[in-house]
């Protein structure tokens, strides 16, 4: 028993927001959708894995119950907990079992980071019987056709303690995203903040410099989330160059020679 709050947040009947496909992932989202497959979505941090479920949820007509993963993560934050209230206790769904009873789509952010735990509430949802036994309460939900499972993992923080279990993985039908090409990049700028085209391409190229020290000196690249905040502070008048420092190389590293490195590709890009 807890009073601990869920780490959920729901939209409901969302509007349509902005989303640029990379390739046939929203074909691929609708069929798993009218077959009843979970999907798992991988890809690095601010690629648009995020916005395409909301896209989708909107499309499908369908509220998304979302939750950030983390390592405290238990089967009982997802289900659901016996709550103290003034009448003494009473039964208080998790974020899976509304989304199971209403028909909604749940998606898991950073499924790795979840407790192993969570798998056994996975497992009997994520093949033909299509189950959620809630232990605590005794009821077994069957989950209705328009209830869909989809997780998501950044693969570029997996390590050999954390990553998903192959008998876990072989349960849902699966996406790579990446950054989206330079065209479609830059279309998701503008898309996004109305910036011209012209900056918009300087944008771009200078992330694809920076990406490609990747390897090198970074644990992340410089994100598609990034480019549209440093796009942002552009536009409202803020110093290019600044702008590319607070949105695109802090974000990045805390070390002095690669800050130095990367403002000086930066420079390049937009200094006078
Ligand atoms: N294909 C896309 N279409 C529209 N916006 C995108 C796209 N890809 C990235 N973005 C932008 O990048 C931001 C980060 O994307 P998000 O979905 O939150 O990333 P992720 O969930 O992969 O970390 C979004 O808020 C949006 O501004
Ligand atoms: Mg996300």
């Amino acid at each position: 028993m807890s009073n601990a709050p869920q780490a959920a947040s729901q939209t409901l009947a969302p509007a349509t927001p902005f989303y640029k496909p990379q390739g046939n992932e929203v074909e691929l989202f609708q069929h798993a959708f009218k077959h009843q497959l979970p999907m798992l979505i991988k890809g690095p941090t601010g690629c648009g894995k995020t916005r395409f479920i909301n896209y989708m949820a909107a499309q499908l007509g369908r509220p998304v119950y979302t939750v950030a993963c983390h390592d405290d993560l238990t089967a009982a934050d997802l289900v659901g907990r016996h709550l103290i209230g003034e009448n003494g206790t009473y039964w208080s769904d998790g974020p899976l079992t509304r989304a199971v009873r209403e028909g909604a789509i749940c998606y898991l952010d950073e499924v790795v980071e979840a407790r192993k735990d969570t798998t056994v509430v996975l497992h009997p949802l994520t093949d033909d019987r299509r189950i959620l036994p809630i232990e605590r309460t005794g009821e077994i939900l069957h989950a209705p056709p328009e209830f869909m499972l989809v997780v998501s993992y950044n693969p570029g923080y997996q390590n050999l303690l954390k990553g998903m279990k192959p008998s876990t993985r072989q349960r849902f039908v699966a996406a790579r995203f990446d950054f989206p090409s330079s065209d479609l990049e830059q279309e998701v700028i503008i898309g996004e903040t109305g910036i011209d085209t012209a900056t918009a391409k300087r944008l771009v190229n200078l992330a694809n410099s920076l990406r490609a020290l990747k390897d090198h000196d970074l644990e992340e690249a410089a994100s598609t989330r990034l480019l549209v905040y440093t796009a942002t502070l552009i536009l409202g008048g803020y110093d290019p160059v600044e702008a590319c420092r607070a949105a695109m190389v802090e974000p990045l590293t805390d070390d002095d020679e690669t800050t130095a490195a990367l403002m000086e590709i930066v420079q390049i890009a937009f200094g006078k």
